[in-house]
């Protein structure tokens, strides 16, 4: 029977330790800020966002939360970005996605500044990611790496499959396994909707990283005895009449089988929230040129 990594207890340590280091910057006469950018009536990125704000309030972070809405103009959305990028009391930009259909993904994102881009999507920071001198990770695959650094999980030598090819998870994830550094060095395999044979190379896995959103897809019939499963997914599907959130994993199954297993909720999900607490008090020390103490990685 699988270990259950739990998410949600490592992200309040971590949690705990930004709140010392908001601390530290408050001494500075620093107050981290982020900028939450909302352009939808999705109900469900509406509680992504008012969640994320919550978290920040919790640690001391300050929060903005400007007015824009899913009929306004990718004009509009430039406009706003363009502020905040030049206010200083501003530290970090999280436009959350996915934008309305008339809005370019890919232009907005490279509009946010770099120095400010705490999802670390930009281009730049992507860049800096792989070259191996990241300045933001990604929030997802950051989380993962520091939830299996919390349960001593190596990952040097270890094969680390992931399934999915995202900008947001699965290309910053395998960029992250093949760093030459500490919780990189794995030997990594990207396996998308192109992949074939998709079961042996999952079960190569030592440490597998399912992100393909798509719910349920892999079962314990998929994975080894011993591997490590990390799963990424969210997906609303409807349970005896009610909806319901599950993972890209058919749990039951695979907690038979694997070593250990992150729970949907309560396993990814808090640490990518954590990691955006992260990169935001990261970002507010370095545009201030000052030093914290940030949790490890
Ligand atoms: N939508 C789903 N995941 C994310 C994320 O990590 N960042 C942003 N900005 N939007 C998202």
């Amino acid at each position: 029977m699988a270990e259950i990594i739990d998410g949600k207890a490592v992200a309040q340590d971590i949690r705990d330790g930004l709140g010392n280091a908001v601390k530290e910057l408050e001494e500075e006469g620093i107050t981290p800020c982020l900028a939450t950018v909302l352009m939808s009536d999705d109900p469900a990125a509406e509680k992504y966002v008012s969640m994320k704000q919550s978290d920040c309030e919790e640690v001391g972070i300050a929060t903005r939360d400007p007015e824009i809405t899913a009929e306004d103009s990718a004009e509009d959305l430039y406009n706003l970005i363009e502020e905040l990028n030049n206010d200083p009391e501003v530290h970090g930009i999280l436009v959350q996605l996915p934008l309305p259909d008339h809005v370019e993904e890919q232009p907005v994102i490279d509009q946010i500044s770099p120095q400010k881009d705490v999802d670390g999507f930009h281009p730049e920071n992507v860049g800096k990611l792989v070259i191996g001198n990241p300045r933001f990770k990604p929030c997802t695959p950051h989380g993962v790496q520091m939830l299996l650094d919390a349960y001593d999980i190596e990952t040097e030598g270890k094969d680390a499959v992931v399934v999915g090819r995202s900008n947001i998870v699965g290309k910053p994830m395998a960029n992250i396994f093949i760093q030459k550094a500490d919780g990189g060095n794995a030997t990594t395999t990207v396996c998308h909707s192109r992949t074939q044979d998709l079961e042996s190379k999952v079960k190569q896995a030592d440490i597998l990283v399912a992100a393909a959103g798509v719910a349920e897809f892999i079962d314990g019939s998929m994975i080894s005895e011993d591997t490590i499963v990390i799963d990424v997914g969210t997906n609303s599907v409807e349970r005896d009449g009610e909806r319901t959130l599950v993972g890209d994993v058919e749990f039951e199954s695979a907690e038979q089988k694997a070593s250990a297993i992150t729970p949907v909720p309560g396993g990814v999900g808090p640490m990518t929230r954590a990691m955006l607490l992260y990169n935001t008090v990261k970002a507010a020390a370095l545009q201030n040129d000052v030093d914290v103490s940030l949790p490890k990685q």
